[in-house]
């Protein structure tokens, strides 16, 4: 989204079980932090705190020597590399500068004035905000009452109007997943005129035995097209790389939406190194779900309310408007989630480092003081 009107600032403008944490720290990663400028923790923008792996940062600095080329056999590398983790043929994949260009060509190749795009409510909004210059109109449908996509609403919200319905699972803000049961059966229901985008930027975050990918699923519904990123379990944020994975008509239509060499020298080797390195996901999954366990176990001994989270993210509620609550935070120099629409009294809070989270605990029990003694 870098250099676009709609930056990752002004989305927030436009839409106005564990013991403690000591004993479950996990066991820490190479401090890619030690060597980043001091600077607030940040906890707001669900990155991977421990950065790039150690084959990506590698790969990153051994393409300085390729920088004055065009990085059209690079970005044919990755492709195949992507096609071969799924299983798919590389014209079914298409690069995105990040997975929020994806989401952005989505809405200009299946939207058009007069159609509507099906979202959750709430939900990432990059979706619904990228629409707009489409002029399709947005049909939001409020979650279930324990926070997760209202499937069978949101089929039935779909018409012949719709061009597409956005599913994020796992959801940004709430971390709820869907099974790949209620995914299936809902895949059944939606016209086959609309196309349905799986957003699984939080995927490998994921350990509840119910949830899939649904990428094996476009063989049988071609109107499905899926969404990954290398900015969340794989630490590259920061480098700007997604992509798509569709049928080779849909992944046509996207490619007609985007710009030639969207992804650099430097991000395209580093994301083949990622998605090669499966040890490595496995790893930091682990330690940040470690993390998320002693966050989670913080709030439960504090008496608070949080919602379960299946992401590297968490909601937890903070009884009033969470807008000074999230200014209090950031003058003690802790960056926290933004104001989500419909869940004004809720506070997200991106996984850090156990350090930072920790960090996080102390100030959250002087800023809003537990329901019951720590
Ligand atoms: C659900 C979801 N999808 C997509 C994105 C976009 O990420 P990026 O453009 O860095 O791939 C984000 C970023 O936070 C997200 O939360």
């Amino acid at each position: 989204m870098a250099g676009s009107r709609l930056s990752r600032r002004s989305f927030a403008a436009a839409l106005g079980a564990g013991v403690s944490g000591s004993l479950l720290a996990p066991r820490f990663l190479p401090a890619v932090r030690a060597a980043a400028p001091a600077g607030p923790i940040r906890l707001d923008s669900n990155e991977n705190p421990y950065g790039p792996s150690a084959r990506a940062r590698e790969a990153m600095t051994a393409s300085q020597v390729i920088a004055s080329r065009y990085p059209d056999a690079a970005e044919d590398t990755l492709r195949e590399a992507i096609a071969r983790h799924h299983g798919v043929s590389p014209e079914q994949v298409v690069l995105g500068c990040g997975s929020g260009e994806i989401l952005k060509m989505a809405d200009m190749a299946f939207l058009a004035p007069g159609r509507t795009v099906v979202v959750a409510q709430p939900t990432f909004e990059a979706v619904i905000l990228y629409a707009r210059s489409t002029r399709a109109e947005a049909v939001t449908v409020p979650q279930t009452s324990d926070f997760r996509h209202d499937l069978p609403r949101m089929a039935a919200a779909c018409d012949a109007r719709t061009g597409m319905v956005y599913v994020c699972n796992p959801n940004n803000p709430t971390g709820t997943i869907v099974s790949s049961a209620e995914l299936a059966a809902f895949l059944e229901r939606v016209p086959r005129t609309a196309t349905v985008l799986v957003d699984e930027a939080y995927h490998h975050f994921v350990e509840d035995k119910s949830y899939g990918t649904v990428i094996p699923s476009i063989a049988k519904h071609p109107n499905l097209v899926v969404a990954r990123t290398f900015s969340k379990i794989y630490g590259l944020a920061g480098m700007r790389m997604g992509y798509a994975v569709a049928t080779k008509e849909n992944a046509d239509a996207l490619r007609d939406q985007q710009i030639w060499s969207n992804g650099n020298a430097a991000v395209l080797a580093a994301a083949v190194a990622s998605i090669e390195d499966a040890g490595h996901v496995t790893q930091q999954r682990d330690a940040l779900n470690g993390t998320k366990r002693y966050l989670c176990d913080a709030f439960a001994k504090d008496g608070r309310r949080f919602i379960p989270s299946h992401a590297n993210f968490v909601m937890v509620e903070v009884g009033s408007d969470v807008t000074p609550v999230i200014a209090a935070f950031k003058a003690q120099g802790i960056h926290v989630g933004r104001k989500f629409p419909t869940m004004e009294t809720w506070l997200r809070i991106s996984i850090g480092t156990q350090a930072e989270t920790e960090a996080f605990v102390a100030a959250l029990r002087t800023i809003v003081p537990a329901r019951r003694a720590a």
